[in-house]
């Protein structure tokens, strides 16, 4: 097997999923406790928020001055025109935002998202100045029938293919398996080791700078499993759900994920994992 980098052991990165969850009011009060509770924490954590496209503008407004950054949840795969209800690249980044999830499994699967249109997406993303979180997963039967590689090979490659190595370089890659997905329980340590493993050799192919990019897991990461899962080598954070809606335990995850930076693998023994 050829030696692959190391990812990086000097920063992690997690960011928060709203999905379609919030309020104006309610939306302030977590901001405020989060940009309180991130005020002290490991210069290598880095934080951010994929909200709603109607509270990015609050988002810019009350995380302006914190070190949490933000973002979107999707965005068109054009860049503008006569698509009623679509929301571009550029619009995502007027309200200062960062980052843009493309390719949930939650789009995927309710609005036909093929992997030909994410890496349009994503490609949309960079050329706005954004970082894209490539998110990438198999299902229950495909894992089953032993197809979690050739399915995520193929979601990947879609991206991969269309982008140049400088902007390859540029995503987040996100590995949510859909069955761990709002379940309660996330994929087990090994698992996860094992797919981040093969996806980062993955990204090797494309080039070394590639296979440098910070690999999140998600799926049912919770304050109780997180330092454990943000130990396996070549997890580099961690896209949240459920537990980025509650600030206590937003805050946890982001103090677990702190608690790992600079982790070697010899250490694994004292996160459960
Ligand atoms: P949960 O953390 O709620 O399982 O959601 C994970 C996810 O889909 C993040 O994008």
């Amino acid at each position: 097997m050829s030696k692959m980098p190391e990812s990086k052991v000097g920063s992690k990165l997690v960011i928060g999923n709203w999905k379609m969850h919030g309020g104006l009011r309610g939306n302030e009060a977590l901001l405020q406790a989060l940009t309180h509770g991130t005020k002290a924490m490991s210069p290598g954590l880095r934080i951010g928020l994929c909200v709603p496209f109607p509270y990015l503008a609050q988002a810019q407004q009350l995380l302006g001055d914190s070190r949490i950054e933000w973002g979107a949840q999707d965005l068109s795969s054009h860049d503008e025109g006569a698509y009623t209800g679509e929301v571009s690249a550029s619009m995502v980044a007027d309200f200062g935002a960062r980052y843009a999830i493309v390719g949930h499994s939650e789009r995927r699967e309710y609005h036909r998202e093929g992997a030909i249109l994410v890496a349009e997406k994503a490609e949309r993303a960079l050329e706005a100045g954004l970082t894209p979180i490539v998110c990438v997963g198999e299902t229950k039967e495909e894992r089953e029938f032993a197809f979690t590689e050739r399915v995520l090979s193929a979601q990947l490659d879609a991206v991969l293919d269309r982008l140049s190595v400088e902007q390859a370089a540029s995503i987040v890659l996100a590995y949510e398996p859909v069955w761990a997905i709002g379940s309660g329980s996330s994929a087990s340590c090994e698992d996860v080791r094992d797919v981040h493993h093969f996806l980062r050799q993955h990204l090797a192919q494309k080039g070394p700078a590639v296979a440098r990019i910070p690999v999140l897991y998600g799926g049912s990461v919770k304050p109780d499993n997180a330092a454990g899962l943000f130990s396996v080598p070549e997890v580099d954070g961690g896209l949240v759900g459920g537990a980025s809606l509650d600030a206590e335990q937003f805050l946890a995850i982001c103090e677990a994920a702190a608690g790992t930076i600079g982790m070697v693998a010899a250490h694994h023994d004292h996160t459960g994992c």
